[in-house]
């Protein structure tokens, strides 16, 4: 099969296009032939580090999202048959990724795909949404009433957690740069708050009359979790998916509970994606296309930044 790899870590330079022997599914698993995959952070922090922490066998396959159709199953597969058309979120370590014609993956953690998506739709979702859906739905629980501070509501991760705060019937205060504002607002937040020109720890306590928010998810890192603190309500959360700068003695004076997050992939979260897609609770946020040839191209527009969800990859 061909795939796009890596034979050694470094730049986006390091990919190459190559025949790479296609897989075999084994008992519990099921044999897709990709028609679409998307770009993740982790993808990049993965290539670019030379200490192959995610154990990735090299040559090297990156890449996690994934939709196409199921071409084979292996024994125990029950709830899948060939033709069937679905989308996932690859397991992280030691094996190889989604950037290929093929790919095997346990059959427990892929879903039918949403029948409302195209495949391009449906591999924009896996990782990013579900990385949002634990910390808006599994840490924060959510409920009608709640204010929801949402960092980076334009990103990958953040367009998802503002939907999923908005479905879930909060008020959602979203971070973003000026220009995203309608954006960040077409998909539910009440309030965007440009962090390039404002505080945006004054600015939630602003529009919170200075009570603070309920909660509040860092997809961004440095030193947004930390700010955060004093512009979330005494008793309330905070979740981050990112490396925190700085000292958060500040939360147990606020009696604040912190939730640090590594996105985990079950069977209960992708079938719960399935059914908030299905119903248009989550929708794709695609800022870009490539081809899959054209992956360092994409690997150094998500490392640039500024975009507008997702960038997929049709295989
Ligand atoms: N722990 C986990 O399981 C897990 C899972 C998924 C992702 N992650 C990590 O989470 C991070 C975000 O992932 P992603 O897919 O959402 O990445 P992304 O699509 O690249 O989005 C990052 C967003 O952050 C925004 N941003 C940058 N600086 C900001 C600031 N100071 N304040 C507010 N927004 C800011 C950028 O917007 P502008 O540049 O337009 O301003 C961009 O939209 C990455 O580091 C990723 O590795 C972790």
């Amino acid at each position: 099969m061909k795939a796009m790899i890596i034979r050694e870590f470094g730049g986006p330079e390091k990919f190459e296009l190559a025949e790479m022997p296609k897989p075999v599914p084994g008992p519990g698993q099921v044999l897709m032939k990709l028609k679409a995959t998307s770009v993740n952070p982790v993808d990049y922090k993965i290539r670019m580090n030379p200490s192959n922490w995610a154990k990735v066998p090299v040559p090297a396959i990156l890449g996690y999202d994934a939709a196409g159709a199921v071409e084979a199953i292996g024994d125990r597969v029950t709830h899948l048959k060939p033709g069937d058309e679905v989308f996932y979120c690859a397991r992280i370590f030691g094996r190889q990724g989604t950037y290929a014609e093929y790919h095997v993956e346990d059959a427990e953690i892929v879903a039918k795909k949403p029948a409302n998506l195209t495949f391009e739709e449906a591999a924009s979702l896996p990782l990013a949404a579900m990385t949002a859906y634990d910390s808006i739905v599994t840490f924060f629980q959510t409920k009608p009433g709640d204010t929801v501070l949402v960092h980076a509501g334009a990103g990958g991760v953040g367009a998802f957690a503002v939907q999923l705060a908005r479905a879930s019937g909060a008020r959602v205060l979203s971070t973003g740069r000026k220009e995203n504002e309608a954006l960040i607002k077409s998909l539910g937040a009440d309030e965007v708050i440009d962090y390039r020109s404002v505080k945006f720890e004054d600015e939630v306590n602003r529009l919170t009359g200075g009570r603070g928010a309920d909660a509040a998810f860092d997809t961004v890192g440095g030193d947004t979790l930390v700010r955060s603190i004093n512009c979330v309500r005494p008793f309330g959360k905070l979740a981050t998916i990112v490396s925190v700068a700085g000292s958060i003695n500040g939360m147990q004076i606020r009696n604040q509970t912190l939730y640090f997050g590594f996105m985990e992939r079950t069977e209960t979260k992708i079938q719960a994606l399935f059914i908030l897609a299905s119903r248009g609770l989550v929708k794709p946020l695609i800022d870009s296309v490539f081809p899959l040839e054209k992956i360092a191209d994409a690997h150094r527009k998500i490392e640039a930044g500024g975009m507008k969800g997702k960038i997929v990859i049709r295989v």
